[in-house]
């Protein structure tokens, strides 16, 4: 249980053993994953685009109505646990124990987790997400919630048939991402990635290297873009906090080596976190 967390577990604040750290089964965030969360990764103390994914907790929260405390005391929270080092910070936001008094009797939780085997290449299985969005939009729109099952179904099922996760596909055929990461691809030199209007996640890894391809002077095209470019691409690549850009090795049956513009990509992204966290 302790080798979960490095150091303590806030919970409202209160630094608790992690053994010590629990949650009501009566809340609705363990009952019906009404909760919102995020997952940060502190590099040797400091969080990369730690306002940005609070401000994204804000909004998800927003969506599901749990008010939060103010910014400042989550950012309190955050910065005490990043100290703990490289890591991910995980904050778990649940509804609490009445869906008529949301955020009465609620937990936040706070903590730096250890970071997982992250692979040099991922294997992508493609998976149909009927459940998604895909562009329509909802009461929890944009928000990164606690519902997470299908996106856990999905990369469970891509394991059992021998990959390490899956591509998520909607109507249409429409490429739309990963269950914990944005999907983007290179055809001819240039980058193409689902744009944010068929209502993927907001991805801050995403938005990051978008920002190294503008600067790198690569050209970068969002759209909704269907199976056949991504297969078809010459590149394919993941992006998130945990495993930032990380080349995909197959989609399915399509084979990719990874190639320069992902490295060119991964490389200015690992420089733009040493700029921005020291
Ligand atoms: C569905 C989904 N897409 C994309 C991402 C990547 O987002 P970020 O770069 O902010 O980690 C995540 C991260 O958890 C996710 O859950």
């Amino acid at each position: 249980m302790n080798d979960r967390a490095i150091g303590p577990v806030l919970v409202n604040g209160i630094a608790l053993a992690a053994s010590d750290a629990s949650v009501s089964v009566f809340d609705i965030g363990f009952q019906r994953g009404y909760g919102c969360f995020e997952a940060m990764r502190s590099y040797g103390g400091s969080t990369f685009r730690l306002d940005a994914h609070l401000r994204r907790l804000a909004h998800s929260a927003d969506n599901l109505r749990i008010p939060l405390p103010e910014h400042e005391e989550l950012l309190e929270w955050c910065q005490r646990v990043e100290r703990g080092g490289d890591g991910l910070l995980r904050i778990y936001v649940t509804g609490g124990l009445d869906s008529h008094h949301l955020g009465v009797d609620n937990v936040i939780v706070v903590f730096l987790e250890p970071l997982p085997a992250i692979p040099e290449v991922v294997r992508l299985d493609v998976i149909e997400a009927p459940w998604h969005s895909d562009g329509r939009t909802s009461e929890l729109s944009g928000a990164k919630t606690l519902s997470y099952g299908p996106n856990l179904a999905a990369t469970i099922s891509a394991r059992t048939r021998g990959f390490d996760d899956a591509a998520l596909v909607g109507m249409g055929d429409i490429v739309l991402e990963g269950p914990t990461f944005s999907l983007a691809w290179v055809t001819g030199g240039d980058v193409y990635t689902p744009s944010l209007d068929s209502h993927i996640l907001a991805s801050i890894t995403r938005q990051a290297t978008l920002e190294v391809a503008n600067a790198l002077g690569i050209a970068v095209h969002t759209g909704r873009f269907d199976r056949s470019d991504l297969t078809g691409a010459d590149e394919v690549f993941v992006m998130s906090t945990v495993k930032e850009v990380t080349p995909v090795a197959a989609i399915g049956s399509a084979t990719f080596a990874p190639g320069p513009v992902t490295e060119r990509l991964a490389s200015g992204f690992a420089d733009l976190v040493r700029a921005e966290t020291g």
